[in-house]
């Protein structure tokens, strides 16, 4: 077998929506059974892979503040996960350059972690693969083993058991930064203590079924932890409002929260819609992020091409 690759390797670290969440119940290791819908879209961080000596371990750089710089780093426990699984015997520094926002909802850190596993897998010639990387990915985190696999699809169990959907979503998408980073365990946490009893909902169900006979309605779709992000951080209620108003007027097909926010975003038909939309936040003072869906193939092929294969 060849050796290590010695020279430096660039990957894309895609950012995640998701178009909608159920919360099914509690389980019995503190996490929560979900139903959920991934997409990804075509905003990405940028991952640098630097080969460096054994004794110089995994190290990190990022240009965004609010992203550890330590062991810490989802990024760095993913080198180490697979360093300490192939019985690597070199080190590795890790940059990263930060477009996704951090706190929304976006999946960059779990996105970041996968990037890292799959780049690593060539980098060091392991021949794993997302197959044999998914067991270590979901370790590292529920979002984790999605971005392995990119494009829509339905995540179940913790969000890590997941299937690709047949006929995969195309679209243009605004992204709304509320610029209010909220904790995801956080908002679990205030939806487990809410008084308020809910009732599980079949809109996944429903949609995917639909989809299948080939009648789309994304308007089906909703997101069980809006209620309990937006308990959380209160002054991010208004804000929303007006976000959401906005999507919507502009023609958005879906407009929605990603995740445990605090970004929302809209699915839009067209380009002139989507641009309609960024405008009219625009004025409102709303940072909004252009971008389009990735489907299972296009996510396949960007990466192939990454990794030279
Ligand atoms: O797995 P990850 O560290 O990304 O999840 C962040 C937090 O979100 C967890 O610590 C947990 O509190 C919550 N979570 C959950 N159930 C899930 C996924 C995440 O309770 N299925």
């Amino acid at each position: 077998m060849a050796g290590p690759v010695s020279r430096a390797l660039r990957v894309p670290s895609f950012a995640k929506v998701n178009l909608g969440l159920e919360v099914l119940g509690t389980r019995g290791d503190g996490y929560h059974e979900l139903r959920t819908l991934f997409q990804t879209v075509d905003l990405a961080d940028e991952i640098l892979l630097q080969p460096r000596p054994e004794d110089a371990g995994v190290t990190v750089a990022c240009d965004h503040p609010l992203v550890p710089k330590d062991g810490t780093n989802l990024a760095v426990r993913a080198a180490d996960a697979l360093r300490r699984y192939g019985n690597v015997a070199t080190g590795v520094h890790i940059e990263i350059r930060k477009r996704i926002p951090v706190g929304g909802g976006l999946g960059g850190g779990s996105s970041n972690a996968a990037a890292v596993l799959l780049g690593l897998d060539r980098l060091w010639r392991l021949g794993l693969g997302p197959a044999g990387l998914h067991g270590l990915a979901r370790k590292l985190g529920a979002d984790v083993p999605f971005f392995l696999v990119g494009g829509t699809a339905l995540g179940l169990a913790r969000g890590d058991e997941v299937y690709p959907l047949r006929r995969q979503v195309r679209a243009h998408v605004v992204l709304v930064d509320a610029g209010m980073p909220v904790s995801t365990a956080a908002v679990f946490r205030r939806l487990d203590a809410s008084l308020t009893p809910r009732e599980n909902s079949n809109s996944i169900f429903y949609f995917v079924s639909r989809d299948l006979e080939g009648s789309r309605d994304l308007r089906l779709l909703t997101n069980d932890l809006e209620q309990a992000a937006l308990e959380e951080a209160p002054a991010l209620k208004e804000r929303a409002e007006r976000i959401r108003a906005v999507l919507v007027r502009a023609g958005a097909g879906l407009a929605a929260l990603s995740g445990s926010g605090s970004t929302y975003f809209g699915l839009f038909d067209g380009a002139g819609k989507a641009r309609l939309a960024r405008r009219a936040l625009g004025a409102a003072g709303f940072a909004a992020i252009p971008a389009r869906t990735l489907s299972l193939d296009q996510y396949r092929k960007v990466w192939s091409r990454s990794l030279g294969r």
